[in-house]
């Protein structure tokens, strides 16, 4: 059975705690996520996707709730261990691309490796691969505002590998694209999920999209309300020969 990356019991997320408008934004979330899946996750605009992916990518605490990233306690992290782990764990892609504006594309992509430490030489030969997996390496000179909204997710993408981490969290990777470039960042998903055995998170406002994925997780105000199935989970014995009897 494929190793358990992400587990979360009763996830809860309140905004201005204790005040008059306090919100609850989260309204205990049970997700569990395993090595090689690739989720999409989908729900009407203010369902709380992005909170959600904040949780998940340890951007953020939730108010309540257990969280293990990787067999680690994320709710028990301080600021400084939460951002450790998001460097080695998680490669997040988001919608605005978020690439630095002064820096070309390879050394957007060296960026993650050069926190974790990485000596320059090895940093930019990894950097260099990434990019040629992403086929923007006769671009690796350029900066973010002299390549196209592709261009500027495919860099994006490379630098979300760079410290191979365990997860890619990419919120609405293909929102500020045509849909044909749109298609052309998600076979890049399909490829590191297929040929590099990545474990994808996918927040999606496209069913198109998210239909090409193996697994849909529906939020609505807060709440996970259908889940097409973690085909790793733990079934009980009883519903396991049922599911093997009516499959005969
Ligand atoms: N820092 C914050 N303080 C207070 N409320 C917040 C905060 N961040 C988000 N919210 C509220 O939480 C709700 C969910 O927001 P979220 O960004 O998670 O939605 P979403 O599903 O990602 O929507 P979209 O599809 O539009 O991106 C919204 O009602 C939003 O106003
Ligand atoms: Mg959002």
């Amino acid at each position: 059975m494929a190793r358990k990356l992400i587990m979360m019991r009763n996830i809860i997320k309140r905004y201005y705690i204790g005040q008059p408008n306090e919100l609850q934004i989260l309204n205990g979330i049970d997700l569990d996520i395993h090595e090689g899946e690739f989720v999409a996750i989908v729900g009407a605009s203010g369902s709380g996707k992005s909170t959600l992916m904040n949780m998940i990518g340890a951007l953020d605490r939730p108010t309540e709730g257990t969280y293990f990233l990787n067999d680690t306690d994320v709710s028990r992290l301080n600021d400084k261990q939460l951002s450790t782990i998001r460097n080695k764990e998680i490669g997040f892609v988001f919608q605005t691309f978020n690439l630095i504006p002064r820096a070309n594309a390879l050394k957007n992509v060296e960026l993650p490796m050069l926190y974790a430490g990485m000596k320059k030489k090895e940093r930019q030969e990894r950097a260099m691969e990434l990019l040629k997996l992403v086929d923007m390496q006769d671009r690796y000179t350029h900066k973010p505002n002299e390549l196209s909204g592709g261009q500027k997710q495919r860099v994006a993408i490379a630098r979300a590998m760079a410290n191979d981490p365990s997860i890619i969290l990419a919120d609405e990777p293909t929102g500020a694209l045509d849909s044909k470039t749109g298609h052309m960042v998600m076979d890049i998903f399909h490829r590191l999920h297929d040929e590099e055995g990545k474990t994808i998170v996918l927040i999606t406002h496209s069913p198109e999209l998210a239909a090409e994925t193996e697994r849909i997780v529906t939020i609505s105000d807060g709440s996970i309300i259908s889940d097409t199935g973690d085909k790793n989970k733990e079934k009980p014995d009883a519903l396991n020969s049922e599911t093997e009897v009516s499959a005969e």
